[in-house]
């Protein structure tokens, strides 16, 4: 059933968008997960049309052009530009966290969650599982990146964008290759992919208007991931985590940018009725990337029971800042495009009821993007 808005536009509801009535209903959010964790080949139907162009006018959109000039300039080696013969011991990084930090039960009251008689190995165990975790989800977000901007190139009908979106799977295809290689060589595991990033990544390949595979991936997926490898970047003391985080984020500020700069050409021609088509996917987006957070197979790896662990560290207040955070891309970008306040203010709303509209000012990822260059660094090599 939809509702209709202050502009007399209909509006899915909640539980049509995202499943449920209330985004923050944990119990609704723990009861999906993946169902084949042994799954190798996934398979999802592409209902897009391929595009081609006869208008070869390289330069007809000339921030597109320059963005792949940027890219070509901006190509590394993920087998030669980062230094894999670094030593990395997750077990000793793990322990000098907990050394410093301790553990959760620093910050949180688990009485009554079961997991209160962890101690240090506990702890230790948890932070080294963690990283396995989010390294994981992060390749096979880059897995889905690669995806995606294939099929832009096949369905977006501009030539300086078809070039540019060439450069850019050739960087998810390295993003992919160093995320594996940083998992298989250096940490002590795999995971699966969480399943709400799967639905998300489904969703995305799913739809057949080329406008919306831009919207899921490079708006919405890529700007969470700038914002996390960020925030990892930050934190991580491992020299070629750090580097190689570096490395990524200098192609994803480019791709985010990419989206920003297209998608802000297209979304000033749509009707009132497509842009809240394009605000509900962006609100379903956001609160898929922010249920995969919750780490539920790390505590379920761990023996926790997720049921009572997860509610006591989702209401922490700095565990929802750092949740918060992760829409500091997001947020701004959505601005720029328009998004926030078409029709009735429908996402501004939304993010507000999320927690993250206080990012709106922040600087867009188009106007950043040279803050993330390693183009000198790469010529000096
Ligand atoms: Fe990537
Ligand atoms: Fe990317």
């Amino acid at each position: 059933m939809s509702v209709t808005d202050n502009t007399g536009q209909s509006r899915a509801t909640d539980a049509e968008l995202i499943g449920r009535d209330d985004a923050n209903d944990l119990a609704a959010i723990l009861a999906i997960t993946n169902t084949d964790r042994d799954e190798v080949i996934h398979h999802v139907k592409n209902n897009a049309d391929c595009i081609y162009t006869w208008d070869y006018n390289k330069g007809g959109r000339p921030r597109l052009e320059k963005l792949y000039e940027k890219a070509k300039h901006g190509q590394w080696n993920g087998e030669t530009d980062l230094p894999w013969e670094t030593q990395v011991d997750p077990y000793k990084l793990a322990t000098k966290a907990y050394e410093e930090n301790g553990g959760l039960d620093q910050m949180l009251d688990l009485k009554g969650t079961g997991i209160e008689s962890w101690g240090r190995k506990e702890w230790i165990e948890f932070e080294v599982q963690s990283q396995n975790w989010s390294l994981s989800q992060f390749m096979h977000g880059e897995q889905g990146a690669l995806v995606c901007t294939a099929k832009i190139v096949e369905t977006v009908p501009w030539i300086d964008a078809k070039y540019y979106a060439a450069t850019q799977v050739m960087d998810e295809a390295r993003h992919v290759e160093v995320f594996a290689k940083y998992l298989n060589t250096k940490l002590t595991g795999h995971y699966p992919i969480n399943a709400h990033l799967r639905m998300l990544l489904d969703d995305i390949i799913e739809d057949s208007r080329w406008d919306l595979t831009y919207l899921g991936m490079q708006i919405m997926v890529e700007g969470l991931a700038l914002a996390a490898f960020g925030f990892l970047y930050q934190t991580t003391e491992d020299p070629l985590l750090k580097k190689l985080l570096r490395y990524v984020m200098s192609d994803e500020a480019r791709h985010v940018a990419f989206g920003v700069l297209s998608l802000k050409e297209v979304y000033q021609d749509l009707t009132a009725a497509e842009l809240i088509e394009r605000q509900e996917f962006a609100f379903e987006a956001a609160v898929r990337m922010r249920d995969r957070f919750l780490q539920q197979e790390v505590w379920e790896r761990m023996g926790a029971d997720v049921n009572k662990v997860i509610p006591v560290v989702f209401n922490n207040p700095d565990r929802q800042e750092f949740q918060h955070l992760l829409f500091t891309k997001i947020v701004p970008n959505c601005r720029k495009l328009g998004l926030l306040d078409a029709g009735d203010g429908w996402l501004r709303q939304k993010f507000t009821e999320i927690g993250v509209i206080q990012y709106e000012n922040w600087v867009d990822t188009a106007e950043e993007l040279d803050s993330f260059s390693i183009a000198a660094e790469l010529e000096a090599n």
